[in-house]
């Protein structure tokens, strides 16, 4: 049996990798480790909190011991580290806790990794590390890294260190780098769910600057499966693009979400751009596909449809997260812009 400490897998992506693991993987455990931030939530797990080949731990990635001993106990022989602050905006008002999670923490992992001698570490990293593209051309694996933001920058540096942990002590790791993800459980500060959620609610739809911005959009189940294939297949040492091919500006995106429930376009509002917003991204994710046989299995325009549907069917999810603290950050992010 495979046993894997995924940490952060009550946020968005890491919760649909452990429902995937969990619903296709028989032979695999997962000990979950998040410290359940703002963004962890453990309804994103529900009926699987329960499931045999699944242990959930409330905790820090940058407690020392605390990942010590759950490699140690649970014989830990992966880790896929989803755990971060993953936010820019919040990046851009409040960095620290991206430098003491996104880089601290991933070193903490990375030391009790190296420790443990695991097979394997994979960091779940993005593409953002490598800055900002104009209108054309598309970023490879190569491509150097130029983090503008304070959370691109924090996982630049966390990327680093993996390189450095693999070239000084031989540790066994991979890094991959996904475009701009989408699909159930994504927390409501995130452009589709935001969006979704305000035009059900009626509520102006704030779009930043001339809304031209371009990002290249990936279903996040697409995204899970590339990780396990990177996981169970890759050769050591090997860094991996993810994405689909799906560029879209920001406007786009935001009418096709207007047209699919039904809402007028009048409630679109441009307001003061995020600064030092990065124009445009697109991977080419023609190395994983070529080499590990990995595709997406929805286009955009399916995965968004399965997605609005999702939103649709989870009110009560979306309430309980707009209620709470969700209300005052909203107030605070967006009433001055
Ligand atoms: P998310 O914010 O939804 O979830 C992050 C999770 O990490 C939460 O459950 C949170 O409680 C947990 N966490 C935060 N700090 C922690 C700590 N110190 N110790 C333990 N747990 C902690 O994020 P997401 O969108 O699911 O992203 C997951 C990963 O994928 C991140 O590393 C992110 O950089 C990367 N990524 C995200 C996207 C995207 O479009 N969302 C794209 C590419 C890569
Ligand atoms: O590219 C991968 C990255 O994608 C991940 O590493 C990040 O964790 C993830 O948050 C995402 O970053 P972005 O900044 O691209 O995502 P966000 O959903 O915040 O914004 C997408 C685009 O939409 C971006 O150009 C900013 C714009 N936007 C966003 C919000 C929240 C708006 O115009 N209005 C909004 O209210």
């Amino acid at each position: 049996m495979r046993r894997i400490l995924v940490t952060g897998g009550a946020g968005f992506i890491g919760s649909n990798f452990v429902r995937m693991i969990l619903g296709e993987q028989p032979d695999c455990l997962v000990v979950n480790l998040d410290k359940l931030t703002y963004a962890g939530n453990l309804e994103n797990l529900a009926s699987f909190l329960e499931h045999p080949n699944h242990k959930f731990v409330k905790g820090d990635i940058c407690d020392g011991p605390l990942v010590a001993d759950l490699i140690k106990d649970e014989k830990i022989d992966a880790i896929v580290n989803f755990a971060a602050e993953s936010h820019v905006d919040r990046s851009i008002t409040e960095p620290k806790v991206f430098i003491e999670t996104n880089v601290a923490g991933t070193l903490t992992l990375l030391e009790a990794a190296r420790e443990h001698r695991l097979e394997r570490f994979i960091q779940v990293s993005t593409d953002e590390v490598y800055g900002a593209l104009g209108k054309e051309g598309l970023f490879i694996e190569d491509t150097p890294l130029s983090p503008n933001s304070p959370y691109s920058a924090s996982k630049a540096a966390a990327d680093h260190l993996i390189h450095a942990f693999a070239h000084t002590w031989g540790l066994r790791c991979n890094i991959t780098r996904c475009s701009n993800n989408y699909g159930p459980y994504q927390f409501p500060e995130k452009l589709i769910p935001l969006m979704i959620n305000n035009a059900l609610n009626d509520k102006p739809l704030p779009v930043y600057g001339d809304g031209m911005q371009v990002r290249d959009w990936l279903y996040v189940y697409d995204h899970c499966t590339a990780i396990w294939t990177v996981l169970t297949q890759a050769e050591p040492g090997r860094t991996y693009n993810i994405g689909g091919c799906n560029e879209k500006t920001n406007i786009d995106v935001v009418r096709t979400i207007l047209k699919h429930l039904h809402k007028p376009e009048s409630l679109v509002r441009h307001v003061t751009d995020r600064p030092g917003h990065d124009r445009r991204y697109a991977i080419d994710a023609s190395r994983i596909m070529r080499e590990l046989g990995w595709k997406p299995s929805v286009t955009f325009e399916q995965g968004l449809a399965r997605t609005i549907d999702w939103y649709l069917g989870a009110r009560d999810w979306l309430d309980s997260i707009v209620s709470g603290d969700y209300r005052n950050y909203y107030e605070s992010m967006y009433d001055n812009r």
